[in-house]
């Protein structure tokens, strides 16, 4: 028999931050689809309007991946413990994600991982999130601010290979995250529900499918949860199996 337990997986200012960084990103994308084939796509009116709305979606992603920095390291101090993956995630947890996600979702199995405010992500999302937010992220933002101030940057320009290499290596990225966002769209979609992981990023709370331990009893009084996090979970009697 199983239950749900509601726990608060994701608190406020992860949350604003990730729909600011989307909407960015998601802009970013769009309005690069006009700068870099101009011939063929028309969205904003003219090429300026495309560069002056990419150029400031560039500015609101780069402020809001500053604030979940500084919030991850010096408020909530949870970076580390939740997007470094362990010796044991790389040996053997990578390969049980990813075997879940390419076959056994597609025999009903059960996800081998279940979020709790200490443990948010699976191994894998652990590593894709890693390379997206701190070798990504940064290397996109550096060569946006880079390209945006071409003239007083002009000696950065001359280390780095000159304008070519630096528009390749922004343009690369960019596709990156393009790729980046289709799969992390899709994967988001395997929860027990379509919306199961949407919904702790609109207002906090996941709801998590549990199998009863020793068989509870129907309409008994939930046991009180003991672990670290305990205000931040709430068991419901509610039985789906
Ligand atoms: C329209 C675009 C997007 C949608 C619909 C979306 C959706 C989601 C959903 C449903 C989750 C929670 C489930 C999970 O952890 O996988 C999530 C988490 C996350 N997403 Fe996205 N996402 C979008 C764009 C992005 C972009 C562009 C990035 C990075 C550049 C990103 C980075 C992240 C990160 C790091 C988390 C974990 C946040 C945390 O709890 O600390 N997302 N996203």
């Amino acid at each position: 028999m199983k239950h749900t337990e509601q726990i608060y997986l994701t608190p406020m200012p992860v949350r604003i931050w990730h729909w600011l960084n989307a909407f960015g990103i998601v802009t970013l994308c769009v309005t690069a689809l006009q700068i870099r084939f101009p011939d063929y796509v028309n969205i904003f009116g003219t090429y300026k309007a495309a560069i002056r709305l990419h150029n400031t979606a560039g500015v609101v992603v780069s402020i809001s991946y500053a604030l979940w920095l500084i919030y991850y390291m010096f408020v909530a101090r949870t970076m580390l413990k939740l997007y470094v993956p362990t010796l044991e995630d790389i040996k053997s947890g990578l390969f049980r994600q990813a075997f879940f996600y390419f076959f056994y979702y597609f025999k009903g199995g059960p996800n081998p991982h279940h979020s709790t405010p200490d443990s948010k992500f699976n191994p894998l999302q652990k590593a894709s999130y890693l390379v997206i937010m701190f070798v990504l992220l940064p290397l996109v933002v550096f060569s946006g601010y880079v390209l945006m101030y071409v003239a007083p940057l002009r000696e950065i320009f001359i280390v780095i290979g000159g304008i070519k290499t630096l528009v390749s290596v922004h343009y690369l990225i960019a596709c990156c995250f393009c790729a980046f966002l289709f799969v992390h769209i899709y994967l988001a979609t395997l929860g027990h529900t379509p919306f199961a992981h949407f919904k702790p990023m609109w207002n906090g709370w996941e709801e998590e499918e549990v199998e009863d331990e020793l068989g509870a009893i129907p309409g008994a009084e939930p046991v009180p949860v003991t672990e670290p996090h305990a205000a931040a979970r709430h068991s419901s009697t509610t039985e789906t199996a």
